[in-house]
């Protein structure tokens, strides 16, 4: 295990944000981890828990311990004729687990395909699209307790899953480390939810009445392409605020002024809000401030056009919420976790 100093972290986030850690270290299996914990500097300095980059904005270099989840592995625990339960290392590539379990036949993440990051990382914010989170599949979450060095398995009712979500985003941020997750996937009578528009919509061009689960992977991922944009292009990290929720009577308000507004009913008492759409409607949509800016076909998505660094992404975040809060009276929460 080598820990590295002033060790640049473009590569190692989708933003492509050019800053530095203090100190790297490549965290390749629950034993690397321990030792670490050993080591004098583990305790000295702040501490970052890195999976794929794909959720965070640095704003600065990292003036401490960035630990990248690079643990392998995927095992079978045990199975049933209907169903597998999988266990996956935390370092493992998501999507190139989710093509895995498509080559197995094994159902419950098709809709979740594409989403860059790791396995580990999944839980954490109970990656969403498409009408599927991941709660759906989690059996139970392992890592270790960062405070007191245990081992702990989490199991579903104690992750605590929300819209975007988690005890491990709450309470223990940076406190617990999470190495492997374990999936209940199906082998038979596969569930497909297919009820969100885009997806029948594809399905139905290709005349695909009885999809197969790679069926509906290669219909989200065809509606992913079209407008979300490569990271590996175009630096980004996903929707870079949360869908907010408001009282109806906010949302039936909007709505008098913008009878077009769509409004998605969690409860009696509830609807989310496109932020995209709010953002759209303050004029953001495909602006470019400088080096960075909001993604022409998708606004809540915030761009690096090129050496943009994260405190102009950050300005620009913060002018967008100041924005929608003045137009509409509705705070942005942010999903990217800013650093
Ligand atoms: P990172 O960005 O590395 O980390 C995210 C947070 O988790 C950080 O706070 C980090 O400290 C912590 N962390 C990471 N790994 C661990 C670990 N092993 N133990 C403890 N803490 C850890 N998300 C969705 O929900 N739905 C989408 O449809 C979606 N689409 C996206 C599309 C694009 C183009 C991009 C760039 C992002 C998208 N995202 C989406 C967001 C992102 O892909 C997910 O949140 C993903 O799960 C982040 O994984 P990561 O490994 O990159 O995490
Ligand atoms: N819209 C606009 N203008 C825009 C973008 C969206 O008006 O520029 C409106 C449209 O009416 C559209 C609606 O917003 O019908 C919803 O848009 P979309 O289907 O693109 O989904 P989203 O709500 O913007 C959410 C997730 C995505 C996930 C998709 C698909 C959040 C914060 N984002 O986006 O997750 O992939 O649904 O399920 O919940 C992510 O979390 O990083 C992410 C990409």
């Amino acid at each position: 295990m080598i820990i590295h100093e002033n060790a640049s972290l473009q590569r190692l986030n989708t933003f492509g944000i050019q800053v530095k850690a203090r100190y790297l270290v490549h965290i390749n299996s629950q034993d690397e981890l321990s030792e670490l914990t050993k080591e004098p500097i583990f305790t000295q300095v702040p501490r970052l828990i890195l999976g794929g980059g794909s959720n965070i904005l640095f704003t600065k270099d990292f003036d401490g311990l960035v630990m990248k989840v690079d643990i392998l592995g995927k095992r079978v625990v045990s199975e049933t004729d209907e169903t597998v339960l999988v266990d996956i290392g935390a370092g493992e590539v998501w999507h190139s687990l989710v093509l895995y379990c498509i080559d197995k036949d094994w159902g419950g993440i098709e809709n979740l395909s594409l989403i860059p990051g790791t396995a580990g990382a999944a839980p954490i914010q109970n990656i969403g699209a498409y009408g599927v989170e991941i709660q759906k599949v989690v059996e139970y979450v392992d890592g270790m307790d960062l405070i007191t060095g245990d081992h702990r398995r989490f199991t579903h009712g104690e992750c605590q899953f929300g819209y975007r979500e988690s005890v491990f985003k709450q309470d223990l941020r940076e406190k617990f480390f999470i190495s492997s997750i374990t999936l209940r996937l199906s082998k038979k009578y596969h569930q497909f939810d297919t009820h969100y528009g885009a997806i029948r919509e594809v399905l139905d061009r290709n005349k695909i009445t009885h999809p197969t689960i790679r069926e509906v992977s290669d219909a989200v991922i065809s509606i992913r392409r079209s407008k979300l944009p490569d990271p590996s292009v175009i630096g980004n990290a996903g929707s870079f605020f949360k869908n907010p929720t408001v009282d109806r009577a906010v949302a039936e308000t909007i709505r008098k002024s913008y009878p077009n507004i769509p409004l998605y009913q969690i409860d009696n008492q509830n609807v989310k809000i496109p932020a995209g759409w709010l953002i759209e409607q303050c004029g953001w949509k495909g602006k470019q401030v400088g080096r960075v800016g909001v993604h022409e076909q998708q606004a809540l998505v915030l761009v690096n056009l090129g050496g943009g660094n994260g405190e102009e992404i950050f300005q620009l975040a913060t002018k967008i919420q100041e924005s929608v809060g003045k137009k509409f009276g509705v705070s942005l929460m942010t999903e990217v976790n800013i650093i």
